[in-house]
C-alpha cells in the first residue's frame, strides 16, 4: 500500500512513520518537517554490512555517503552500528568529528579539495583520501610532508561504465570531472606517480559508476575492470593494491514503478565477481569498501508539509499549495524526480484525485509534483511526501530566504529532535 516498508495507518487514520503518528509529529514540531526513522536506518545499514560479513566473509567496511544526508545524530547512528562513512568537503568531515566519529573510518572525496580540506583531513587522521587528480596529489604530498602525518589514498578511477541513469548523476564513464580515466593511461601514469611520492601511501582504488541504479550488471563490470587494474599494477609495477572501493548508487523505490534488487542480491553477486576475478587474475583479495547513500537513508524519510490553497484550474490541474516547496525538496525541480504522497490525515482514505503540489517558492517550476495520486486535500491537512530521507535535507536551501525546516528522529513511536528548525535570526546571522 505505500512505498516504504516503515509506513503504516493507525486507528485514528493517520499515517504513521516507526510507529509515531505523522499528524502529531506535525502539531508538535511545525511543518514543513523532515522525519528519519532511526530504526530503518539501522536495519539498512547492517542489511549492508551483514551482507558483506556473508558474501565478502568480513573484508570489507560499509561507508554511509554522507552528502545523502548528514548531522551530527546521522553520524552517532553511523559510528554505533560500526560502520564507516564517505565525507566530501570539510562540513561534512567537520560534522563527523563533532559528532565523535571514529575518523580512521572516514573516506574522503571530492574533485576539488582545498589545501584547507586536505589539511583538515590529513590532521584529523582520516582514513583514506580519495585523491581525483595530479594536482591534487601533489598538494597532498606536500601537506603531508609538512604535518608529518602518511595518509593513505586511493584513487579515484573512472572505469567507463554507462549505468543507464539520470544524466546528471552519470560519473563512471570517460566524460565526467571525477577520477582518473583508464583507456588513455592517465590512471596508470597517476599510480606510477603515487607508488614513488614519500609522504603518501597509496593504498587503493575507487570507482563509482553513478546513482538510483537498478541492474546489478554495471556494478559487476565495474567491479571486472577495477581488478583487471590492480592486476596490470602488481604485472607492471610490481606494487599491490590493497582495497578495492566499489561506491554506492544502489536504487531505491520512490513510487510503485521502482523495483530494486535487495542489497544482499548486490552484495552477493559483486562478492562473487571479486573473488572469481581475483583467483583468475592471480592477486589478493582486496578490502572491499562500498558507500551507499541513498540506500540507508532515502525510505527511512518523509517530509511533512501543511496545505495552504487549493486551487482548480478547470480542464487544466488542480494545485495543492503547501508550505515548503523546492528550498526544503529540489529533486523534483533538479531531475524531475518522482514521488509519492499522501494526505497523512487521511491516510485510510483512497486516493481520488491526480494532483499538482506546488512549492511556496516565487517561481513557477516550484513542485513536488505532477499528477500525483492524492487523498482529496484541503487548506490544513498534512501532506507527507514519502522517501525524501535522501538528497533533500542535504541539498536544501534558503532561497527566498526560507528557514530550513527541523529534522526529526523517531524510534519505534518516539520522536527527538536532531536538527532544529532556523530561526529568523539564523536567516541574517552572517548579514553585517
Ligand atoms: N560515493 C560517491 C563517490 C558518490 O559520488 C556518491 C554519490 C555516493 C557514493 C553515494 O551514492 P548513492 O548510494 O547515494 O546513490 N543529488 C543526486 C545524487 C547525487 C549522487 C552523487 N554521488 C540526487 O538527488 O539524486
Amino acid at each position: 500500500m505505500f512505498v516504504s516498508e516503515n509506513l503504516d495507518v493507525n486507528s485514528a487514520g493517520h499515517l504513521t512513520i516507526g510507529g509515531a503518528d505523522t499528524v502529531e509529529l506535525a502539531k508538535e514540531y511545525g511543518t514543513p518537517l523532515y522525519v528519519m526513522d532511526e530504526q530503518l536506518i539501522r536495519d539498512n545499514l547492517r542489511r549492508f554490512h551483514d551482507s558483506m560479513n556473508k558474501y565478502y566473509d568480513g573484508k570489507g567496511e560499509v561507508h554511509f555517503a554522507g552528502k545523502a544526508f548528514s548531522c551530527m545524530e546521522m553520524c552517532r547512528i553511523v559510528a554505533d552500528e560500526g560502520d564507516g562513512l564517505d565525507a566530501v568537503s570539510i562540513g561534512e568531515l567537520y560534522t563527523a568529528f563533532k559528532a565523535g566519529f571514529p575518523m580512521e573510518k572516514v573516506g574522503f572525496h571530492g574533485n576539488n579539495k582545498t589545501d584547507e580540506e586536505l589539511r583538515f583531513a590529513v590532521e584529523h587522521g582520516v582514513g583514506h583520501i580519495i585523491v581525483d587528480n595530479i594536482s591534487e596529489l601533489q598538494r597532498l604530498e606536500k601537506i603531508a610532508g609538512d604535518s608529518g602525518v602518511r595518509p593513505n589514498i586511493m584513487f579515484r578511477i573512472k572505469p567507463g561504465i554507462d549505468a543507464h541513469t539520470h544524466d546528471f548523476v552519470k560519473t563512471g564513464q570517460i566524460d565526467s570531472k571525477f577520477g582518473f580515466a583508464l583507456e588513455t593511461g592517465e590512471a596508470f601514469e597517476a599510480v606510477k606517480e603515487a607508488v614513488s611520492c614519500e609522504n603518501v601511501n597509496l593504498y587503493g582504488l575507487h570507482c563509482h559508476i553513478g546513482s538510483q541504479i537498478f541492474d546489478i550488471a554495471p556494478f559487476e563490470e565495474a567491479a571486472r575492470v577495477m581488478l583487471g587494474f590492480i592486476s596490470e599494477i602488481r604485472e607492471k609495477l610490481g606494487y599491490e593494491i590493497e582495497g578495492l572501493n566499489l561506491g554506492g548508487g544502489f536504487g531505491i523505490r520512490y513510487t510503485e514503478k521502482d523495483d530494486p534488487s535487495p542489497f544482499e542480491t548486490y552484495l552477493e553477486k559483486v562478492s562473487d565477481v571479486v573473488k572469481s576475478e581475483c583467483s583468475r587474475l592471480g592477486i589478493k583479495l582486496p578490502k572491499m569498501f562500498i558507500e551507499p547513500g541513498r540506500s540507508i537513508v532515502a525510505s527511512a524519510g518523509i517530509t511533512l508539509y501543511t496545505v495552504g490553497a487549493r486551487k482548480e484550474i478547470p480542464n487544466i490541474r488542480t494545485y495543492i499549495s503547501i508550505d515548503g516547496g523546492m528550498a526544503d525538496s529540489p529533486r523534483y525541480i533538479l531531475y524531475g524526480s518522482e514521488y509519492d504522497a499522501i494526505v497523512a490525515n487521511k491516510a485510510d482514505q483512497d486516493k481520488t484525485e491526480k494532483v499538482t503540489i506546488a512549492g511556496r517558492c516565487c517561481e513557477s517550476g516550484d513542485l513536488i509534483g505532477e499528477n500525483m495520486k492524492l487523498q482529496h486535500a484541503e487548506s490544513g491537512d498534512i501532506i507527507a511526501v514519502c522517501a525524501t530521507g535522501a538528497y533533500n535535507y542535504s541539498m536544501s536551501s534558503n532561497y527566498n530566504r526560507l528557514q530550513k525546516p527541523a529534522v526529526v528522529f523517531v524510534n519505534n513511536g518516539a520522536s527527538r529532535i536532531a536538527v532544529k528548525r532556523e530561526s529568523l535570526d539564523d536567516i541574517i546571522r552572517n548579514d553585517i
